[in-house]
């Protein structure tokens, strides 16, 4: 018996699809089809697949073709399946051309001629809606949100608008956008969403306008200083049926989801102590302090909610500027600490302590993609990682996608009452040593 395998992702199954299994198994008398995984798919930055795994197995299997259907769940699982199956040929299409000349040493190799004018891109783009976003800004650097958004189905950065001309006119030629707006009220007739990337003491005035002219809004953290601030904004976006997303990117990533569990679980015992701390790597940029502190405090309440019994702050201080701020949040036996280093250098690292094991997240563990984990019974250290390309946009902006499509304006990733909290320590924080 002469055996075939292919592989795809087989989204929206169209009549290319078909053809190639039909082609695939006149090779043999047995075909094989490999189905991507949705997790294989995140790790290479396929966000837009619609179809869930279930349905696009059904519809492999639907064509009455296939003999066998496996699900490809990792970077190079397709050698281990030629041997495992015993195939004798594998066949994928000229899209693919010279990608895989490396399988030959294993079977034979067929590269077959793609159907023309048909794929699942093309369909997602024609067949769901699209999400256009403009960036309000102060500076030429985009957050990577240029180019990460596309990679989820119908988003895209459409234009910029800058109070200040030239970084206005820099931003847009540096990111090749299709527009530059004199104003916002151009930019709200243009689009759907708004992302907010200005210094501290704009983004207040900018969410107000943006949700007035009907906007869903991501912005970056904290808007404000002032609890009741961002209640009042949360409370407008509500009152308007609009997304206000806080834009800490950590939260949706896969490892910290899991960490979370861990957590949660009980899998390190009791947390007597975590400890969360960053060092501003541009210390030219002077609002960035707060935005450490706002991204520090934020894994403390995702880990032990947002009931702690009380704070105590200390700082280090250069004339008005604060050189470093630590905060230790304690709830019940439990310390959290938050250590933020201006000139002051602290190690960039989160360790959360529990009675049956440790888990540590090391440098850039704002957009980790692994952690490790010690538990005390003498078994070796696990590494948990998933790995993805960019700093974790995508997956906040697929987040927001989930949103739209099921009429919902909140996400229980960061829900506003964790997010008012994280203001509420900021503030008290700053409370504190003002005095
Ligand atoms: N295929 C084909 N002709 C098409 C589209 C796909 O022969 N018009 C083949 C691919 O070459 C591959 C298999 O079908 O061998 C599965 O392709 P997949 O990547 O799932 O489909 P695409 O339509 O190419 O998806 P996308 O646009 O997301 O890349």
């Amino acid at each position: 018996m002469k055996k075939v395998i292919t592989y795809g992702t087989f989204d929206l199954f169209h009549n290319g699809h078909y053809n190639m299994l039909a082609r695939a198994k006149e090779y043999g008398d047995y075909l094989i089809v490999g189905v991507t995984g949705d997790t294989y798919d995140i790790g290479r930055g396929k966000l837009s697949v619609k179809d869930s795994l279930a349905t696009r197995i059904e519809n492999v299997k639907n064509t009455g073709l296939v003999d066998e259907i496996i699900v490809e769940e990792y970077l190079g699982q397709k050698i281990s399946d030629i041997n495992r199956f015993d195939v004798d040929t594998f066949v994928i299409g000229d899209d693919w051309k010279g990608k895989f000349d490396h399988i030959a040493q294993y079977c034979e190799l067929v590269y077959l001629e793609r159907t023309k004018g048909i794929s699942s891109t093309q369909l997602r783009e024609e067949n769901f809606e699209k999400y256009n976003i403009g960036i309000i800004t102060d500076r030429i650097d985009d957050n990577q949100l240029v180019k990460e958004a596309p990679l989820v189905s119908g988003f895209q950065v459409t234009g910029v608008f800058a109070e200040d001309r030239q970084v206005a006119g820099e931003f847009y030629k540096k990111y090749e956008l299709e527009n530059l707006y004199g104003s916002t009220a151009s930019m709200f007739d243009d689009v759907k969403i708004v992302y907010i990337r200005t210094e501290l003491d704009k983004r207040y005035a900018y969410i107000k306008q943006a949700l007035d002219a009907g906007k869903h809004v991501i912005c970056d953290v904290p808007f404000t200083l002032k609890a009741d601030k961002q209640r009042e904004l949360t409370e407008l976006a509500a009152s308007k049926n609009l997304i206000l997303i806080n834009n800490i990117k950590l939260v949706y990533i896969q490892v910290f989801t899991q960490l979370l569990w861990m957590c949660h679980a009980g899998l390190i015992g009791d947390i007597i102590r975590i400890e969360c701390s960053v060092s501003k790597q541009d210390r030219h940029i002077p609002y960035l302090f707060n935005e450490l502190m706002a991204m520090s405090i934020c894994p403390i309440i995702k880990i032990l909610g947002t009931d702690y019994d009380d704070m105590k702050c200390k700082t280090i201080k250069e004339g008005d500027t604060v050189e470093f701020g630590s905060i230790t949040l304690r709830y019940g036996e439990c310390d959290a600490i938050i250590n933020v280093g201006n000139t002051v250098r602290v190690n960039n690292k989160i360790e959360i302590i529990g009675s049956k094991g440790t888990i540590r997240m090391g440098d850039n563990w704002w957009r980790a993609n692994y952690f490790e984990l010690h538990k005390t019974d003498g078994s070796q250290k696990q590494i948990y990682n998933v790995n993805f390309e960019g700093n974790g946009f995508k997956f906040l902006i697929r987040d927001m996608l989930n949103m739209l499509q099921n009429d919902r304006i909140t996400t229980k990733i960061l829900s506003n009452n964790e997010a008012v909290k994280m203001i509420e320590v900021l503030e008290e924080f700053y409370n504190d040593h003002e005095q």
